[in-house]
């Protein structure tokens, strides 16, 4: 998500369309590979399809009971493990085959951190990620997770690794200091960034005992979201280093695919053997963008991802149905994600949690307007149609989700 917003399939057949979603599978999830321009999945086409849900492993909207982790400055908090469980059995609601998930890879600088501190490992930051990736897994749901983040917000992102190496700078008051582009140039940054990328991949779940590089949930990284350097929009983020931290992924994890994080198409990155795909974000919806990057990536043979867009229509822009129209009738396009997906604030099932930035999706709220409902209708039409081929009535009921959602080995870690 960007400043100025101040600016996320079940493999088990349903019985019907407006069954509630299908309980937890078991058995590790086949990977994602690319052939040219298309994802796979065990031969046949796979499209990534869902909502954005940054807070998964570290969340900013709720106060937590007294005594829960909470960090009081950022007001931040871990969800609680029903808020996980819910967003995955929403996602098999909505027709959804995956979610893009800041806080699963984003994890710096702040006490809840993966790394409060440069090295420092705080192992309690991992049971909610573990549980997320676990969870994803039992219901099928595959997860796109970034690395860093372009801005200075409560999950960290680069302005810790910059201060780390004595760069006194925040997104604040140095956004367009050309200092910020040592995140990208500076070789011991580069090397305690590459240092904490291994801090992650290589950790192993507690509730199902693979390392993050080996589970096939995590389908793919993401070197970090809405990549720029010192001036908005000039999508200059160092091809060399987005080489370079697609390599070291790769090599980690032969098994995933990665994706250029930079903001926008950036057409001198289009020949990164590493990247697999690359993705834009919008606000407002803008076809016109839409159109020019997904053919400037199919023409270079490699995936277009649209990683974020404004799904209320409140910047304007053009329809979100003509604007899924060229995400179903481009071949090259593998996906799409809206910005952003809140649910219920399980255990409490009375209870919505809410965001402040107006692109807030709640996902079964009584209150939602007819309106709210029918652009959720129609984002369910979208991802059906792209991860189904199916092409559903834009009225047809939203299947309900019950509360709490259904998670078999709940709490159960692995000896
Ligand atoms: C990959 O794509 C090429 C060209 O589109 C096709 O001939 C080939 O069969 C595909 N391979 C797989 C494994 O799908
Ligand atoms: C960092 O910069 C701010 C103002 O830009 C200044 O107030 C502060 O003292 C500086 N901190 C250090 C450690 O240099
Ligand atoms: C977890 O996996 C590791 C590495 O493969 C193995 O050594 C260990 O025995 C496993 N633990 C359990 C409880 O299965
Ligand atoms: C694209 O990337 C290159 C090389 O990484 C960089 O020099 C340039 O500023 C970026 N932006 C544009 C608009 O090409
Ligand atoms: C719906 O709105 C009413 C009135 O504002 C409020 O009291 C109630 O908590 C809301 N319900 C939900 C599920 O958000
Ligand atoms: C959710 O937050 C938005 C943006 O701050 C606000 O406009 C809206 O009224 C809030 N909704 C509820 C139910 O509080």
């Amino acid at each position: 998500m960007a400043i100025v917003k101040a600016l996320c399939l079940s493999l088990l057949a349903a019985t019907s369309t407006l069954a509630v979603p299908s309980p937890p599978r078991r058995g590790r999830l086949s990977p994602v590979v690319r052939n040219g321009s298309k994802l796979l999945v065990d031969g046949k086409e796979w499209k990534a399809v869902g909502p954005n849900i940054y807070w998964l492993g570290l969340d900013e909207n709720v106060t937590p009971p007294a005594g829960e982790p909470f960090d009081p400055s950022t007001k931040a908090s871990y969800p609680t493990k029903e808020r996980v469980t819910e967003a995955m059995a929403v996602v098999n609601a909505l027709g959804g085959t995956m979610i893009r998930t800041h806080t699963l890879g984003v994890s710096t600088g702040n006490p809840l951190s993966i790394w409060p501190e440069q090295g420092v490992v705080n192992e309690e930051a991992f049971d909610i990620i573990d549980w997320a990736v676990y969870q994803a897994g039992l219901y099928g749901v595959r997860l796109l997770v970034p690395l860093v983040d372009n801005y200075d917000y409560y999950h960290g992102g680069k302005y810790n690794f910059l201060r780390w190496a004595g760069f006194n700078l925040t997104q604040a008051k140095d956004s367009n200091n050309p200092e910020i582009q040592q995140f990208y140039t500076n070789t011991a940054i580069v090397s305690v960034f590459k240092d904490y990328i291994k801090t992650l991949v290589t950790h192993r779940n507690q509730y199902n005992n693979l390392t993050y590089a080996e589970d096939p949930t995590i389908f793919a990284y993401e070197t970090g979201n809405e990549l720029l350097g010192p001036v908005w929009g000039d999508m200059n983020c160092p091809a060399d280093w987005v080489q370079d931290i697609a390599a070291y992924v790769k090599g980690l994890a032969p098994g995933k695919l990665f994706f250029d994080g930079t903001y926008g198409i950036n057409k001198t990155h289009l020949n990164i053997q590493e990247v697999d795909v690359y993705s834009d974000h919008f606000y407002p919806t803008d076809n016109g963008k839409l159109q020019a990057g997904i053919k400037a990536v199919e023409d270079a043979g490699k995936v277009y991802f649209a990683g974020e867009y404004d799904w209320v229509g409140r910047s304007g822009g053009d329809s979100l149905e003509s604007f899924f129209q060229i995400l179903e009738n481009s071949p090259a396009v593998g996906g799409d994600t809206f910005w952003s997906f809140f649910g219920r604030n399980g255990p409490d099932c009375d209870t919505f949690v809410n965001h402040s930035d107006g692109f807030t999706l709640q996902y079964g709220n009584p209150n939602n307007t007819a309106y709210t409902n029918s652009r959720i209708q129609l984002i369910r039409k979208h991802f059906i149609a792209m991860s189904q081929g199916k092409n559903i009535d834009p009225k047809e009921p939203l299947p309900s989700v019950p509360c709490p959602a259904p998670s078999p080995q709940k709490y159960r870690k692995v000896q």
